[in-house]
């Protein structure tokens, strides 16, 4: 696929805004909490995530009603798509909540990233409130590996049970996100292709990025995608599918034989800047316009200063039609010292 080629974005006819590379606002991802219960240590290590790190206080949240006014505005500069995320989303409290919120809102494909360990007990109550789809992220179906990575000792099997009740609840298709990082879970590419092949679940595989500032990345802890592909294409063989959408993060493969699709998701070997349509929204509401962002645009600052929504959306649009990101074309190597936001405070 050539996810690379600029021509594939211009569309003339396309509503709302669009950026100083012409791409326009689809995407919104908005995080709900910076806390975890996990500490995987790609993302949250111990050393810095600890007992005394300072999370966000309660009172520095966007309450749900901030989030759903803002959902609104954000729609009607031409957000197609809303994904909740956290840190770990399924921790902040009565979520089901905002999503029935967020749900009442006309011409928006609504989804959740989760880490999937609170996903049994409230999945049902999720597709209740409106939730259409869910993305669990899984590394390992080794349990060793697993605990390993997540680093709290979480065992495989309550995922699987969560990743079985979002499906039995109606949340599908289910997407699983798993980040390869070399010699911690590559080991774990053939078995969880073998899972969850023949299930409707979608695997994607996650090039390990340099996201923040604490994961100690080096470009040879990543496994290229092709190398991914080509391991499972030797024993499942494989074709390319079309993409879904424009701008979709992952491209997309399915089995020769029917059993299904999988993803992989190439940040590092092959970015995919000149289509990305994505704004972030942090817990307490300052807005990036990338996932390698330093700062972010104050938002709750004018929610809570009296602005109308007519000031708001006219500060969301001038921050999207100034915006020039695109952080991993010109990524190098050598990424430390820039001053990055953590994957835990915006979500992924
Ligand atoms: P759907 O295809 O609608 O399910 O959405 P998606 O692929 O955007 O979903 P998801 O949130 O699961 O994204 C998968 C992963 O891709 C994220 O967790 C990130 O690791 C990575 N990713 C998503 N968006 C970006 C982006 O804008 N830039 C970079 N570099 N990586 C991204
Ligand atoms: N590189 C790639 N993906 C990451 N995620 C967290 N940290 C990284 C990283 N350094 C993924 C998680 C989850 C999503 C929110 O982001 O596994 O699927
Ligand atoms: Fe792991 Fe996701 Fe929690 Fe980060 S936010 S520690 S990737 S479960
Ligand atoms: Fe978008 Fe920034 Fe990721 Fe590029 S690096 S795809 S601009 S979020």
């Amino acid at each position: 696929m050539n996810s690379t080629s600029p021509l594939r974005f211009i569309d003339t006819s396309a509503r709302g805004i669009t950026d100083t590379m012409g791409r326009p606002l689809r995407d919104l991802r908005v995080s709900v909490t910076d806390r975890c219960n996990f500490r995987c240590v790609y993302c949250m290590p111990k050393e810095v995530f600890g007992r005394d790190h300072p999370f966000l206080e309660r009172e520095q949240l966007l309450t749900f009603e901030e989030i759903e006014r803002l959902a609104r505005l954000f729609q009607a500069l031409g957000v197609k798509k809303i994904r909740v995320t956290g840190g770990e989303p399924l921790l902040r409290r009565n979520l089901e909540r905002l999503i029935a919120r967020l749900a009442s809102i006309p011409d928006l494909d609504l989804t959740l990233t989760t880490n999937g360990a609170l996903l049994a007990q409230q999945a049902a109550a999720l597709k209740a409130a409106g939730l259409r789809r869910i993305t669990v992220s899984l590394d390992s179906v080794d349990n060793a590996v697993f605990q390993a990575m997540n680093d709290v000792g979480f065992p495989v099997e309550v995922v699987l049970e969560g990743i079985e009740a979002a499906a039995a609840a109606g949340l599908k298709p289910v997407k699983i996100n798993m980040v390869v990082k070399r010699g911690v879970n590559d080991a774990s590419i053939l078995p969880i292709a073998r899972h969850f092949r023949g299930t409707a679940h979608i695997v994607r595989f996650i090039e390990y990025m340099d996201v923040g500032q604490t994961n100690g990345w080096r470009l040879d802890d990543v496994v290229p995608a092709v190398e991914v592909l080509k391991r499972i294409h030797t024993e499942m063989p494989l074709e390319p599918v079309e993409a879904d959408y424009r701008g979709e993060v992952a491209q997309r493969w399915r089995y020769q034989d029917g059993e299904g699709e999988i993803g992989v998701i190439t940040s590092v070997t092959q970015a995919f800047c000149c289509d990305c349509t994505r704004a972030r929204l942090s817990a307490e509401g300052k807005l990036y316009t990338c996932l390698f962002a330093a700062d972010g645009h104050d938002l709750r600052a004018l929610l809570r200063g009296g602005a109308s929504d007519a000031e708001i959306s006219e500060a969301v649009g001038r921050i999207w039609r100034g915006r020039g990101d695109r952080y991993s074309e010109i990524r190098s190597a050598e990424t430390v010292g820039l001053d990055k936001i953590e994957m835990s405070y915006i979500g992924g």
